[in-house]
């Protein structure tokens, strides 16, 4: 039996499956695990299943200790995880994609209705108690019907919102790494162009690439001076994708229209001017959060610890 230790709460399926194998210690506590209770718990693990919420560095693989053998994230993104740590001390480390790309395209489709027609600052009137009828200009937003949808980042979850926005009537353009399968991009009638022109073109710009080196402030001051000044902005992937102080420096300006964001750069910061405006709709970082899609990132990673410490090859490793 190994020492399995677990770094926040994650549904009881999952535990169920470690416990049948080997030895588990998990967090209980209702706040996500303090940096130094995280350190002292994770002495002696030979696995640990970690949440995004936690940094996986150099410092916790050593108070975990030379017997560790696989990290496993409860999260597409590992931008969490320092790899390189892991890899440099033969620990794998594993994500979860695939299982929550549905829910996650369904929070980016949200936030687009939310931007886009104005759902939070209607909500916010009615519950403010202020009078209002119905009136031929009221509240007007913008038609998703034949604009057109600039996704960065053409991954599984890309994919999934590409398919939602061709439900919606809309046009698909997309920036990406690298090229997609062609019979999935014919499917989708998505024609790949460089950021410059998917900014330039789009009505609605809607971020899901990893945040790494490369991507961090992708969309700063320029990038949204270069958006359409009636076109909006998600972002549904990692924070600091998004200059923020630029983001609501334009939203207050007029450079852009609007956006909806579900993750923050200093999360759970949100930058104060965001606050303050009407025109940017704010949800608490929900992308994956249903029922179904937690429990199957919980059993992956734990199917991904499983394997490990029985000498298999991880089903979604990242190194
Ligand atoms: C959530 O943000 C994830 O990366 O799974
Ligand atoms: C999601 O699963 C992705 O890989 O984009």
């Amino acid at each position: 039996m190994a020492k399995v230790v677990v770094t926040g709460k994650i549904p009881d399926a999952a535990l169920a499956k470690l416990r049948a194998e080997h030895e588990v210690d998990a967090w209980d506590g209702d706040q996500s695990i303090s940096r130094e209770e995280l350190l002292n718990k994770v002495a002696g693990a030979d696995a640990l299943v970690t949440l995004l919420t936690e940094r996986v560095d150099a410092e916790l693989l050593d108070a975990a200790g030379e017997q560790l053998k696989v990290v496993s994230n409860v999260a597409v993104g590992y931008d969490n995880i320092v790899v390189a740590d892991c890899t440099a001390r033969g620990v794998r480390a594993s994500n979860t994609p695939g299982v929550l790309t549905e829910a996650t395209a369904d929070i980016a489709f949200g936030l687009i209705l939310m931007a886009t027609r104005r759902l939070g600052e209607g909500e916010r009137l009615i519950r403010s108690g202020t009078p209002w009828k119905w009136g031929m200009f009221f509240l007007l937003g913008s038609s998703l019907q034949g604009k057109t949808l600039g996704i960065v980042g053409m991954g599984g979850i890309g994919q999934a919102t590409a398919r939602r926005a061709k439900a919606f009537g809309m046009e698909v353009v997309y920036q990406s790494r690298s090229e997609i399968d062609p019979a999935i991009a014919a499917e989708l009638g998505a024609r790949r162009v460089e950021l410059d022109e998917l900014l330039a073109v789009s009505d609605v710009v809607s971020l899901h690439c990893p945040y790494g080196p490369d991507t961090h402030h992708l969309i700063g001051p320029e990038q949204l001076e270069a958006m359409k000044p009636d076109a909006y902005l998600v972002n549904t992937a990692r924070g600091p994708i998004v200059d923020e102080a630029a983001l609501a420096q334009a939203l207050r300006e007029g450079v852009i229209a609007g956006a909806g964001l579900d993750v923050f750069e200093k999360e759970p910061e949100v930058h104060p001017e965001l606050l303050e405006l009407e025109n940017v709709a704010l949800v608490p970082h929900l992308g994956s959060s249903t029922i179904e899609t937690r429990t199957a990132m919980a059993v992956l990673a734990c199917e991904n610890t499983l394997a490990v410490l029985r000498g298999a090859e991880p089903p979604t490793p990242v190194n």
